[in-house]
Formats: structure tokens, C-alpha cells, sequence
């Protein structure tokens, strides 16, 4: 793997088995267990010129927990980009500051231009519509983990990718990671207009996967393993796709009725986060809430181990991890949610 996680362009297969072996490791320390202090001294800078919770939190407490501290600005308004400073520069000045820079802006290809430098680890918290490689690191670990859990093998798996297929850059960088699997079969279903680009449909195909597309979710998916949902990225329309877009129909709206009347017992839901819960939105449903076919908070949880692993793996502090492990003082719950439920 190279020195900065930019985009899942840059790995194979080895290092995707590598970084979930890793995040394995990870997990004790992630659930509160233990405690490493393995990055003591160490400096994390996360720079967020985009809105989020997970990524920036969860990279936050991820460098952490392995015993570093963290800087961060959000908004353009509170950093010198403001006062037009370049990409050139402000990564130059963070490169002298910090061992390790997490950034999410925008535009495409930005976090790419950022990282040209500087020689200090530069992972891509999301570049506009472009990619999101740490997430779908999480989300292939979250899904090994899940058929693990279920008994089933990955191989010819069948995954539905469902919303806005278009401007959904955590389904880009999903798409090409799960294209280095054995062979898949994927459906994808988005609303008119917010259909994956051509190019990556073609790039996963002739790496042997099967893909199909669907107008809608008003079909069986019974056969489904995997449902994958997204939030419509309505932050990236142009003006004319934001006064021509239909509002979405209950025909992409994966709820209890989806999930029971047309798919099977052991489908689970996954959803990068955040879902749009405001009355109309037709996200992901609330009503499957503490249903455990919904996967979304395994998901979130799974961010901690996999950005743990990323960054030990970057920092090469990997084999030092189970050196000074130690057991944790403080309370910790037994589930961290009301409704987490029983497996
Ligand atoms: N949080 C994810 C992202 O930043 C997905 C989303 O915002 O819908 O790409
Ligand atoms: N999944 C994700 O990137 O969430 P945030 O936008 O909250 O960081």
C-alpha cells in the first residue's frame, strides 16, 4: 500500500486482506477492552471543509485510542483557505505540524492534489462525488464480518446497491473495492438521472462480476444478500437536477414491508450514514430500528477497528500493536446502543 489512502485505485487484494486482518486486531481496543498507547506522541491533523460526524469523529477517536492526539479545523471559514490560500500550501504547512492528515473537501481529485505535497500520510475523508476509501474499507470489513456471523461464504454473493448512484462517492470507492473479490453479482437500482457511472459499471464487469440493473426496488430480491442503501446527494446537484428531480416514490424505500415482503430472513442493511430522516426524505426507514437485519450501527462501530488499521498500517506501528496492551479501568456498557439488538 502506498504512503496516503487516496483512493482504492491504489490497492490490491493482499493489502485489502492485510488492513482487515488488522482491523481484527483492532477490535479489542475498539470495543474498550484494551488499551495501546502505541502512537504516543503522535499528532493526527483532520482537516474537514465538508459537513460530517462518522469520519471525522471516528478517525479522531481511532488515532486516539492508539495513544495519539488530534488537531482539526472544519470549514473553509475558520482555515487561511479562506483567505485564499492553496492546496500547495496549506499541505506543506500541516506536513511540518503533524504525522498523519485526514481531509475531506468538495471538489474531486482535491485531497489527491493535497497530498502531492507533502510526504506525510494523507488519507481522503471523502472528495466531493469522488471517493471515499476508508468508508468502503469499513464497509467490505463490515461485510466480511456479517457473513462470517451468518455462516455464509462471500463468493457469488449477491449485493443490491440502491440511491444515488451517481453522486454517492462512498458507492464508487465500494464498487471497485468489492471488484477485487472473487466473483460477485451486484444489482444496482437509483431513480432516473442518478444512475453509477458508466466507467466503473465497466470496470467491475470485466473483472467478472455480474451486474444488473433494476428501475426499481418493486421486484423480488429474494436471492439478495446484501442490501447497500444511500442517501440522495442532493448538496451536489446542479440547479436544473434540483428543479427537475422527482421527489423519491415508495418504490426506493428499503423498510420492514421492503425488507420482509421481498427479500429473505438473513438480507441485512447496510448504509454509510447519514440517513435523511426528515418527513418526505424516503430514506432508509427508521421503522427497522432494532431490527438485526439492520446493520447500519455494526457498520458505524466498524469504523473504529478499520481506521485504527489504516492508520497503523500508514504510521507502520502494526506489529507493535499486541506489544503493550493493557486492560481498560473505566465503565464501559454492554452494548453502546438502547436498541442495539441481540445476535
Ligand atoms: N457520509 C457519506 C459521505 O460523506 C455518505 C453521505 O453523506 O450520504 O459520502
Ligand atoms: N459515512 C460518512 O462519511 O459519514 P459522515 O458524513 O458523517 O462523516
Amino acid at each position: 500500500m502506498p504512503s496516503h489512502l487516496l483512493s482504492i485505485d491504489a490497492l490490491d487484494r493482499d493489502a485489502v486482506d492485510h488492513l482487515i486482518r488488522i482491523a481484527g486486531r483492532m477490535e479489542p481496543i475498539a470495543q474498550r477492552r484494551k488499551v495501546t498507547r502505541v502512537l504516543e506522541g503522535a499528532v493526527l491533523g483532520n482537516l474537514f471543509f465538508e459537513a460530517s460526524t462518522r469520519t471525522r469523529i471516528s478517525f479522531n477517536a481511532a488515532f486516539c485510542r492508539l495513544g495519539g492526539s488530534v488537531c482539526d479545523t472544519t470549514g473553509f471559514t475558520f482555515s487561511s483557505m479562506a483567505k485564499g490560500e492553496s492546496l500547495y500550501d496549506t499541505s506543506r504547512v500541516m506536513g511540518g505540524y503533524v504525522d498523519a492528515i485526514v481531509m475531506r473537501h468538495p471538489e474531486q481529485g482535491s485531497v489527491a492534489e493535497f497530498a502531492e505535497a507533502t510526504r506525510v500520510p494523507v488519507i481522503n475523508g471523502g472528495d466531493g462525488p469522488g471517493e471515499h476509501p476508508s468508508q468502503a474499507l469499513l464497509d467490505v470489513y463490515t461485510i466480511t464480518k456479517e457473513f462470517a456471523r451468518l455462516g455464509k461464504p462471500l463468493a457469488g454473493a449477491h449485493l443490491l446497491l440502491t440511491g444515488d448512484l451517481k453522486y454517492g462517492r462512498t458507492v464508487h470507492s465500494l464498487i471497485k473495492l468489492l471488484s477485487l473479490f472473487d466473483p460477485l453479482r451486484i444489482t444496482l437500482v437509483s431513480p432516473p438521472g442518478l444512475e453509477m457511472p458508466q466507467p466503473l459499471i465497466d470496470r467491475v464487469a470485466s473483472r467478472g462480476h455480474r451486474i444488473e440493473i433494476r428501475p426499481s426496488l418493486a421486484d423480488d430480491f429474494s436471492d439478495v444478500d446484501v442490501i447497500y442503501a444511500t442517501r440522495i446527494q442532493r448538496e451536489r446537484f446542479t440547479t436544473e437536477m434540483t428543479e427537475s428531480f422527482q421527489e423519491l416514490t415508495a418504490d426506493y424505500v428499503v423498510d420492514r414491508g421492503f425488507l420482509d415482503r421481498r427479500c429473505n430472513a438473513s438480507t441485512f442493511v447496510m448504509h454509510p450514514l447519514p440517513r435523511d430522516s426528515r418527513p418526505g426524505a424516503n430514506d432508509l426507514s427508521v421503522d427497522l430500528n432494532g431490527d438485526p437485519r439492520l446493520a447500519i450501527f455494526r457498520q458505524t462501530d466498524n469504523g473504529i477497528p478499520m481506521r485504527m488499521a489504516i492508520f497503523a498500517h500508514l504510521l507502520k506501528v502494526e506489529e507493535e500493536i499486541d506489544r503493550d496492551l493493557r486492560d481498560v479501568r473505566w465503565y464501559v456498557p454492554e452494548t453502546f446502543g438502547v436498541d442495539d439488538p441481540a445476535l
